[in-house]
C-alpha cells in the first residue's frame, strides 16, 4: 500500500479531469482503511479534506484536490443466505458494479437487471439510491456496513435508516463526508419478478421477438437502450446525467403545458409533477451545443460532455448557463445530480 503525492487522477474519473490530488492510495480492507486515517493525521494532514472515491463516474473535479483520495477496492462476493423467495447477497464496496449484476443474473437471482450497465462501483450504489428504468437500489437492498470515520467503528445500516429517496441517501445528507461504505448486501429474489414498466424495455423486447422474457432479455434490452444515446465515458467523458429531473406543482405544470404543449411529466404523490430535464434542456436549444471542448451531448440533453480538454471549471460554468437559462425559460430550478469536487 503506496501513499503518492501530486498524483494524477485523469483515468480516475469518467469526466477526464486532468487533475492531481495531494496524497493517493487504495484500500483493500478494513485495516489498510484505518492505517491510512491514521497516516493522514500523522502525516499533519488532519485537517486537510478526504474523498472516498468508487469508479469516479458520478464527480466533477473543478480543481486539483487539495487533500487525500482514498479509493474503495474492497473486493468479494458472498452468498449470505438463502429462503423459500429469495437469496442475500453481499458484495465488497470495490467491485464493479455492472460485473456484479452480470454474476447475479448468471444465477438467475433477479432485481439488478434493470441496473445494468450503470458506471461506478457497488459501494457508490446506495449513496445516490442509484435507478434506472424502473427500479432503484432501494428496491433490492438489504443493509450495507459502513465505517464511522471519526471513531473507525463499523456499522450496519439496513433500509429504515438510509432515508433513500431519488438520487438521495442519508450519506449524501445528513453524514455527509462521516461514512465509508464497505460493503452492501442486496436481497434477489430467486424466482424473477420483471419490471417491464418502463416503454423503451417494452419496445425492445417486442423488436427482438421476445414475448416470455428472461432477467437477461431485460439486462440486454436495457443495455441496448444505454448504448443507443448514453455516450461511453471511455469514449467522451461524462458522468451520465449532469442535473436531477425536478419536480414541480401540477398547477405549474398546467400553466407551462399552456406555452410548452409538448412538455414532458409524469404525476408523483402530492400533486406534484417530475419533469423530464432533458426536455427542458433541450427545449431550450442546449442540445448539441458546445464551447471549446465543453458540450450537451447531442443524443441525451441531460449529460454533460467533456470533448478532451475542457476543464472542470469550464463544464460547471456550461451547467451554471444551462440552470439560469431554464428557470428563465420555465421558472424551474433544476439542481445537480453530480458531486462537485
Ligand atoms: P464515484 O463517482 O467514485 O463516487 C460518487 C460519490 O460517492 C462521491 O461522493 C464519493 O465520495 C462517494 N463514494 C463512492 N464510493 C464510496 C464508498 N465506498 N463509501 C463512501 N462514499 C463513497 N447513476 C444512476 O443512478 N443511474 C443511471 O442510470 C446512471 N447512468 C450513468 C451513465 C453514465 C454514462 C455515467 C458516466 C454515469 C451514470 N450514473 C448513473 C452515475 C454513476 O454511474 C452512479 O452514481 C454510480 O453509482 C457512481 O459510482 P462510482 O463508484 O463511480 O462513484
Ligand atoms: N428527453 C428529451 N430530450 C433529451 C433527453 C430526454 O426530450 O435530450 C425527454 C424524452 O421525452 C424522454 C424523457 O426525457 O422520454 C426521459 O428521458 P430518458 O428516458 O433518457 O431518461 P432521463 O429522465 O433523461 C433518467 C435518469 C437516468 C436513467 C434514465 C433511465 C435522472 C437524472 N436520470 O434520465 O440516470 O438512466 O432515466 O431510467 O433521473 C444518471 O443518473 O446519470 C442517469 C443516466
Amino acid at each position: 500500500m503506496e501513499i503518492l503525492a501530486n498524483y494524477p487522477l485523469k483515468r480516475l474519473n469518467s469526466f477526464g479531469m486532468a487533475i492531481t490530488t495531494h496524497r493517493f492510495a487504495t484500500f483493500s480492507s478494513v485495516d489498510e482503511l484505518l492505517f491510512l486515517l491514521q497516516q493522514k493525521k500523522e502525516e499533519g494532514d488532519a485537517a486537510l479534506p478526504l474523498l472516498i472515491l468508487g469508479g469516479g463516474s458520478n464527480m466533477l473535479f473543478r480543481t486539483n484536490f487539495p487533500g487525500w483520495v482514498l479509493k474503495n477496492e474492497i473486493k468479494g462476493i458472498e452468498e449470505l443466505h438463502e429462503d423459500v423467495d429469495y437469496v442475500y447477497v453481499r458484495a465488497g464496496a470495490g467491485e464493479n458494479w455492472h460485473s456484479f449484476v452480470q454474476y447475479c443474473i448468471d444465477r438467475g437471482w433477479g432485481g439488478l437487471e434493470n441496473l445494468s450497465l450503470i458506471p461506478g462501483n457497488v459501494g457508490a450504489s446506495p449513496m445516490q439510491n442509484i435507478g434506472a428504468y424502473g427500479v432503484e437500489i432501494k428496491d433490492v437492498f438489504w443493509d450495507l456496513r459502513a465505517l464511522h470515520i471519526e471513531t473507525g467503528r463499523v456499522q450496519t445500516f439496513t433500509i429504515g435508516d438510509c432515508d433513500f429517496g431519488y438520487r438521495e441517501s442519508v450519506f449524501k445528507t445528513k453524514f455527509r463526508n462521516q461514512y465509508v461504505i464497505l460493503d452492501v448486501t442486496y436481497c434477489l429474489r430467486k424466482k424473477p419478478l420483471l419490471n417491464t414498466s418502463y416503454g423503451a424495455i417494452q419496445q425492445e423486447l417486442s423488436a427482438a421477438g421476445i414475448q416470455q422474457p428472461a432477467i437477461r432479455d431485460i439486462a440486454n434490452a436495457v443495455i441496448h437502450i444505454r448504448r443507443s444515446k448514453l455516450p461511453d465515458p471511455a469514449e467522451i467523458g461524462n458522468a451520465g446525467s449532469f442535473f436531477k429531473n425536478p419536480t414541480i406543482s401540477a398547477e405549474h405544470f398546467t400553466r407551462l403545458q399552456q406555452t410548452h404543449p409538448g412538455i414532458v411529466g409524469y404525476p408523483v404523490p402530492g400533486q406534484q409533477v417530475k419533469l423530464a430535464a432533458g426536455w427542458l434542456i433541450e427545449s431550450a436549444g442546449w442540445k448539441g451545443f458546445r464551447e471549446g471542448d465543453a458540450g450537451v451531448h447531442p443524443k441525451q440533453a441531460l449529460v454533460l460532455v467533456n470533448y478532451g480538454n475542457a476543464s472542470g471549471a469550464d463544464i460547471y460554468a456550461l451547467s451554471e448557463k444551462i440552470l439560469h437559462d431554464i428557470e428563465a425559460k420555465f421558472q424551474v430550478k433544476l439542481e445537480r445530480e453530480v458531486n462537485i469536487i
